[in-house]
């Protein structure tokens, strides 16, 4: 069946992004699929574009998903992008459509999850109590308290170093401003942003930090976002103590909540470790591709 494609205007503007948009309709004008397209704003980041393709289910393999996506790699040229990435789960109809259409695949990522029926409060409490000498715990929800914002901001280098395998993700860089406006959105958005770090007794500076995201009606599964550890404090099982005592507030404060989902590049051992080690148990694998441009 023929279709036709309508580039959009998005009204999803960010600080960091922007993003177009193209809807498939077929022969009579019913809507078959969706394209979104993000190009990021940032300097570090100029050179990445990140897409997002959905056909119906009973549409498929009729070259829809192949029109969005000439018309998304011609967007991303004609902005001059270094790269298109996109994620789809591993052996999906999605992970085949990228690789078919030239996408190489550069990062899996393993989602776990720790269900709060499996949750060890005992063990958790023996993790958390135990002293770990020259360090504190602090957290709060929202935003982050003005008196740690700065050290905050620079304890966000502790991701630099993550692993991201062959992507071409670029750097972004963290200052007040941006992880003030990080809290915000998850807040506007009407979900809640817990914050556990690590504080270096010796100077009160942050030394690493996880954060978990929980759904606004604190039902459904809350997601981990970023787990870091400045490398000169590595070592010290902050990791471990500062995700238990997140995954001990999220049990304490949210008892509705199904359970706790986390995503980890394969290759990334230590948090894959720190995570089983806590009870995360898999659920699924994807992977990021990337076409080159
Ligand atoms: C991925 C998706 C957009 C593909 O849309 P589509 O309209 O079916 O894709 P096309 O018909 O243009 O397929 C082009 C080629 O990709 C490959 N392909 C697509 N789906 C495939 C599948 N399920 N199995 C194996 N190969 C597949 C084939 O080589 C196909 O050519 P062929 O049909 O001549 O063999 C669609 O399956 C989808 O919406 N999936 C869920 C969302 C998703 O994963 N999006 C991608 C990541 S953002």
């Amino acid at each position: 069946m023929s279709h036709h494609l309508t580039p959009l205007t998005d009204p999803a503007h960010r600080p960091h992004s922007q993003r177009l948009a193209w809807l498939a309709s077929d022969a009579d004008s019913n809507p078959v699929g969706t394209a979104f397209l993000r190009l990021f704003t940032d300097p570090g980041q100029q050179h990445l574009a990140e897409l997002t393709l959905q056909v119906h289910p009973v549409e498929r393999r009729r070259r829809v998903g192949s029109s969005l996506l000439d018309a998304a790699v011609a967007a991303a040229r004609d902005d001059a992008r270094r790269c298109v990435i996109a994620q789809a789960a591993a052996g999906s109809p999605g992970d085949r459509f990228l690789a078919a259409r030239g996408f190489r695949k550069v990062l899996t990522l393993r989602f776990t999850r720790l269900s709060r029926a499996d949750v060890d409060t005992t063990a958790l409490a023996g993790i958390v109590e135990r002293p770990h000498p020259g360090y504190r715990l602090a957290s709060w929800r929202g935003t982050v308290p003005d008196d740690l914002a700065q050290t905050f901001a620079a304890a966000r280098h502790a991701m630099d170093d993550m692993p991201m395998d062959d992507t071409d993700y670029g750097t972004v860089t963290w200052d007040v401003d941006r992880v003030r406006a990080a809290a915000q959105a998850v807040e506007q958005r009407g979900d809640h942003l817990h914050t556990v770090v690590a504080i270096d007794t010796g100077d009160g500076s942050i030394a690493g930090f996880t954060e978990l995201v929980v759904p606004g009606d604190g039902t459904g599964d809350a997601q981990h976002y970023g787990t870091g550890v400045l490398p000169r404090h590595r070592g010290h099982g902050l990791g471990r103590w500062m995700k238990a005592e997140s995954i001990r507030q999220a049990h304490e404060q949210y008892p509705s909540l199904d359970g706790l989902l986390t995503d980890t590049a394969d290759s990334n051992t230590h948090m894959r470790n720190i995570n089983q080690s806590l009870g995360y148990a898999p659920t699924h694998t994807t992977h990021q591709h990337q076409l080159d441009l």
